[in-house]
């Protein structure tokens, strides 16, 4: 089911580039529409490669006749994103659960974490609403969502959420990894640390980060990560995951279940045969039946990403902001994103005329977005300098 084993990128031949893997390869292979399209839009939608996409096409071919992908193919499928997905964050499979977006595993934590009326959730107030509203449900629980206020660049303000984590009735603390609006990225290892200590939650909604920002949990354990596919992993709308600290696996129940997240149930000759243990792994939290086909497309994706190296990633996507940078202090626009250990691979910009300025970028095939008023680009492993000068060349133009 994982199809023909992909072909590598190259490296480079020594001294050639620092990079790490032959960029020029990369692009021609698997993003082929770089030629002619600046596209830094990860932070929003990351691109199909090639091989993902022959991937899906093989898939859904044999999908077309069913007949053609026994079960076996499908557990298989499954089984390899949930190895994927734990190689990347630094985990095991067992304490991977397969899900169709972030939402999923964000309402999952809310609902399956023993609160109590009284207790309070304490989150940032520019998180993506992924990382709100569930939370915000549980008022019909008596459990308090506190919002508290980011600092004066917009960025959440640490200082501040891990002075309130001594207040015993904060009993969980959920930030995005990476924020969508700014780029900010949390400092994983203090927040991981503080919690740790007061023995609060720590809820990481990881969509904006996981494959462009390494993530080890075991060196920063948290207690649940929850993070959809679908932007910087590259791969299709519909696969995700969520991971689950393995000691807290078998206390957490699921509020919704699925038929598959019973013991026993891999045996489909006795599914009439019910009994009430849930499986001891993660798995427990997965709601089959799973878009097969996407996570098929995530497993090529995960693959492509993990040869390339996501330290290497992180140190490229970081380089390819010095043009924009330089033209931002060149010209006095302002720069929303924090730089060094708080950066990631989100650079946001506030030109004085951002609205004509992103019409601009628009109209020269510079496809980025327009995000709380500054103009958010994200590029990724298959950008290039050259990509971020013609950024550069339309804003000067202005
Ligand atoms: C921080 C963050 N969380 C979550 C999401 C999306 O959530 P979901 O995967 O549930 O659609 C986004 C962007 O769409 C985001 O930026």
């Amino acid at each position: 089911m994982a199809g023909k084993p992909a072909e590598t990128i190259p490296r480079p031949s020594p001294g050639h580039d620092a990079l790490g893997y032959d960029l020029a390869e990369l692009r021609r292979r698997e993003f082929p529409w770089t030629s002619e399209t600046v596209y830094l839009n990860n932070a929003s939608v990351g691109p199909l490669p090639e091989r993902t996409r022959a991937v899906l096409d093989a898939f859904n071919h044999r999908r077309a006749a069913p007949f053609q992908l026994p079960d076996r193919d499908l557990m298989i499928t499954m089984a390899e994103s949930r190895r994927l997905a734990a190689q990347l964050i630094g985990a095991e499979p067992e304490e991977i659960a397969l899900t169709i977006n972030t939402g999923f595993g964000l309402s999952l934590a809310a609902r399956a974490l023993p609160l109590k009326p009284g207790e309070i959730v304490l989150a940032s107030d520019k998180e993506f609403p992924a990382n709100v509203y569930p939370w915000m449900l549980l008022k019909d629980s008596g459990v308090t969502l506190e919002l508290a206020r980011t600092t004066a660049e917009g960025w959440p303000d640490e200082e501040h959420l891990l002075e309130r984590l001594r207040d015993p009735r904060v009993r969980v603390l959920a930030v995005s990894l990476v924020q969508f609006s700014n780029g900010y990225t949390i400092d994983l290892a203090r927040l991981s640390a503080a919690t740790r200590a007061t023995g609060t939650f720590l809820v990481v909604d990881a969509i904006q980060g996981i494959g462009q920002i390494p993530v080890d949990v075991r060196a920063t354990p948290l207690d649940i990560l929850a993070c959809g596919a679908q932007k910087w992993l590259l791969s299709p709308w519909g696969s995700g995951f969520m991971y689950v600290r393995r000691e807290l696996i078998r206390e957490l129940r699921p509020t919704m279940t699925g038929w598959m997240a019973y013991e026993g149930t891999d045996d489909f000759s006795r599914l009439t045969q019910y009994n009430d243990s849930l499986r001891g792994d993660a798995r427990r939290f997965e709601m089959i039946t799973l878009p097969y086909q996407d996570f098929a497309g995530m497993n090529a994706s995960l693959g492509l990403l993990l040869s390339l190296g996501i330290p290497q990633i992180q140190r490229h996507v970081t380089s390819l902001h010095q043009p924009v940078l330089a033209w931002a202090s060149r010209s006095g626009a302002r720069v929303v994103s924090p730089r060094g250990e708080r950066g990631s691979g989100i650079m946001c910009v506030a030109p004085a005329n951002v609205g004509e300025a992103f019409r601009a970028l628009k109209a020269a095939r510079i496809i980025c977005s327009l995000r709380e008023g500054a103009i958010r680009l994200s590029p990724h492993a298959y950008n290039s300098q050259t990509d971020m000068e013609r950024v550069v060349e339309v804003l000067e133009s202005l």
